[in-house]
């Protein structure tokens, strides 16, 4: 009987075989129904018998059953090292990687990025920019005036406006996003990026043009991922006071111009429902293609908007 245990391999023989050998009409239920009929010699021998049997069954039954589970398992499996049909992946764009990076590191500073319309009034883009309009600034930037008035924002500092009288202050924020100037030739485009960061807070915080300085030294030297010569020149904004302009030293001896930036002007923060007696702050500005250009060395700002893949492929992003 042992030997025959063994020799099955499927659950259902080894069930018919268990219940013909202790099902109700079992061998082994009718030996033990006689077991007051014999010796004490002989009801041992039944007992241990009866013992090994069942014993025999249930090892069998268990190897049966992880065999069945093994086979499920294997037929079941997925091999996810497969390779299936070569795809076109696609890619981040350049700019989209870029804002990524710089907005990573502006946030590890503190601030939040906002985003604003890219259809701005006059009063965004302009007015409470302490640009009015008889202000000879908005010669400036050649604008996209539509017909009602509005502008094609021409500078991402309208955001900062419509921050600082959503959220109130003290705020520490950046904004992002499309500009648009009538220019265009290699490095300009008339459609462009700008991010722009804006720090104000309570006067007795000192915030001073030195944290201002730091911040896009900081800022800068991790996007380019090394130390930087900076050169600060003296300025003109109608929006910060004083204003300066950022170079930095490339390629061993050109200067390029990086950011404009300065403190922010009260009338900015008047415009803004905020005292300047009781708060004060700075403002910078990049533009976004520009540092996307210089950290991949490419040349030619108007590939960003081309939409040509054979270039974003191999643009090194
Ligand atoms: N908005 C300015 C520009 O477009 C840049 C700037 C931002 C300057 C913030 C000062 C402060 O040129």
């Amino acid at each position: 009987m042992l030997d025959e245990i063994k020799k099955i391999d499927n659950l259902e023989e080894l069930q018919a075989l268990y219940t013909a050998t202790f099902g109700k009409n079992g061998t082994m239920t009718a030996r033990l129904k006689t077991m007051a009929t014999l010796s004490n010699g002989e009801r041992a021998a039944v007992n241990a018998e009866n013992a090994e049997l069942r014993r025999a069954f249930k090892e069998k039954q268990i190897e049966l059953e992880q065999a069945a589970l093994n086979a499920k398992l294997s037929s079941e499996y997925v091999d996810v090292t497969l390779d299936t049909e070569p795809k076109n992946h696609g890619t981040i764009h350049p700019l989209t990687e870029t804002l990524s990076q710089i907005g990573s590191i502006l946030e590890s500073l503190g601030y939040t990025m906002w985003t604003g319309p890219e259809v701005e009034d006059d009063w965004h883009n302009f007015t409470a920019l302490n640009t009015p309009s008889y202000h000879p600034a908005r010669d400036m930037q050649d604008s996209f005036f539509l017909d009602n008035g509005n502008v094609l924002r021409t500078q991402t500092s309208a955001i900062q406006i419509r921050a600082m009288e959503q959220h109130g202050v003290p705020i520490k924020m950046f904004g992002v996003g499309r500009t648009y100037r009538k220019e265009m030739d290699a490095t300009h485009s008339p459609m462009f990026g700008q991010i722009e960061g804006l720090y104000v807070d309570k006067i007795d915080k000192h915030i001073t043009m030195s944290d201002l300085v730091a911040t896009i030294r900081t800022m800068l030297e991790r996007y380019f991922e090394r130390k930087l010569e900076m050169r600060i020149r003296p300025s003109y904004f109608p929006f910060t006071e004083p204003s300066i302009e950022i170079d930095i030293k490339w390629n061993g001896d050109r200067w390029l111009e990086i950011a404009g930036a300065g403190m922010v002007h009260p009338n900015v923060l008047r415009n803004c429902g905020i005292n300047p007696d009781e708060y004060q702050g700075f403002a910078f500005g990049f533009g976004w293609d520009r540092i996307a250009m210089l950290k991949f060395g490419l040349n030619d700002i108007r590939k960003f908007y081309d939409g040509d893949i054979r270039w974003l492929k191999n643009s090194g992003f």
